[in-house]
């Protein structure tokens, strides 16, 4: 297995051949709940009729371009992403780590262009993800993912919800950017409080440090608003999205607001596939979706998830608390998660384990309501057969 392949994932072994809304079907015919959707990806689900026939008229027409050429959806996708953000501008990527990437040389040439470009460091969260290149890489808190690679850029990280610690980054470091996940995913579901999220708004006003919110995970509506920011009446400088945007095809966007917009001179950033034809045509069947009340009906099955998983929490010694919102929830056990999910995997509900003892839930956005019981009732199945936490183990 994995023959030709570097080995930089534990993969499962089954072969996954064909999908349906949340439910995906191996080779040998078993059926899974997908409560995980590619990590937060597949919002439409898997076997969607109407991103099937998009991508079928398209690849019939034109499938690439480069962005050295004009085709008519890049400016519908980039035009409907800045309404829904309150952004200006937007530049494509194929992924949600060139999204980042984007945004961090945004920061240093916006540094360049207001004549302080000596502010070259960067200040994240204890506790943050935020991709795999090496500028992204530079401000992921993990430093498991880190150590290999250094030396990285410079990055200060900050305890999350710690105000007097941003403060002090802020006013004695001058980073160029602060970038932050509202909710962070890798980091276990962890939604950072709005008095922190507000603060970091206005003290990065006050420092001239640009404000980068990472929604790759978070964003697209997942939460139940487009932005998770947008629930404390948030605008940062710069938004980083990804994941779902396209229902599934490779797109990431960097989003920058008006005094920004034009921080890129022609040459200073690009890439060969980004925003092409195909991917634009997928955004726009999700944009379209979430135009016809997707994010409400994440809100609705979000909170019908939760309020399961909350049953659950207060009936099962094992559960320590369930966090997030919308359909961004986690749960977490006070012991390691990993066991828990494998055995959740054999008996039919794809799940991840992240930061440790979380069990990540982030489903299609399809997902039904029996669905979400059928899901429910795994969980309590093998929670319960979960051996109670040892004293020692009981977290308060
Ligand atoms: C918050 C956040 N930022 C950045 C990334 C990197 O995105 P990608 O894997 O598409 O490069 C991820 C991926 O999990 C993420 O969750």
């Amino acid at each position: 297995m994995d023959e030709g392949v570097m080995k930089t994932y534990a993969r499962a072994d089954e072969v996954f051949v064909d999908g349906h809304g949340a439910l995906l079907r191996d080779s040998q015919g078993r059926e899974f709940l997908d409560f995980l959707a590619g990590i937060a990806v597949s919002a439409l689900g898997h076997g969607h009729q109407g991103l099937a026939e998009a991508l079928r008229d398209q690849v019939g027409k034109v499938v690439h371009l480069s962005n050295l050429f004009r085709h008519p959806y890049t400016e519908q996708v980039a035009t409907r992403l800045c309404q829904l953000t309150g952004m200006a501008a937007a530049f494509f990527t194929n992924s949600g780590t060139e999204a980042i990437e984007c945004a961090l040389k945004l920061a240093r040439k916006a540094m360049h262009v207001r004549g302080t470009p000596q502010r070259t460091r960067f200040a994240a969260v204890e506790g943050g993800f935020h991709g795999r290149t090496l500028g992204a890489l530079s401000l992921t808190w993990s430093e498991k993912y880190r150590k290999p690679f250094q030396p990285l850029q410079p990055c200060t990280w900050v305890p999350p919800d710690d105000v007097d610690a941003l403060a002090r980054v802020l006013r004695s470091e001058a980073p160029c950017a602060f970038v932050v996940e509202p909710i962070q995913g890798e980091g276990g579901i962890r939604e950072l409080s709005p008095r922190f999220l507000l603060a970091a708004r206005e003290l990065c006003t006050e420092t001239g440090t640009l404000l980068v919110h990472d929604e790759i995970q978070a964003g697209c509506g997942r939460t139940g608003t487009f932005l998770a920011g947008q629930q404390h009446g948030l605008v940062p400088d710069v938004v980083a999205l990804a994941k779902p945007i396209a229902a599934g095809l490779p797109m990431g966007a960097c989003l920058a607001a008006a005094p920004f917009a034009d921080t890129f001179q022609k040459g200073e950033h690009g890439s060969t596939f980004a925003g092409g034809p195909l991917v634009c045509r997928a955004a726009l069947v999700f944009l379209d979706a979430v135009d016809q009340g997707l994010c409400q009906d994440v809100t609705a099955r979000g909170n019908r998830l939760r309020s399961g998983l909350e049953t659950l929490a207060r009936k099962l010694p094992i559960v320590r608390e369930v966090r997030g919102r919308g359909l961004m929830l986690g749960l977490r056990l006070h012991h390691s998660a990993e066991a828990v999910q494998k055995e959740l995997y054999r008996q039919g509900l794809i799940v991840n384990c992240t930061a440790g003892d979380v069990l990540r839930i982030v489903p299609p956005y399809v997902i039904t309501d029996a669905q979400i019981d059928r899901g429910l009732a795994i969980f309590e199945r093998v929670l319960a057969a979960t051996p109670a936490p040892k004293p020692s183990e009981v977290h308060k």
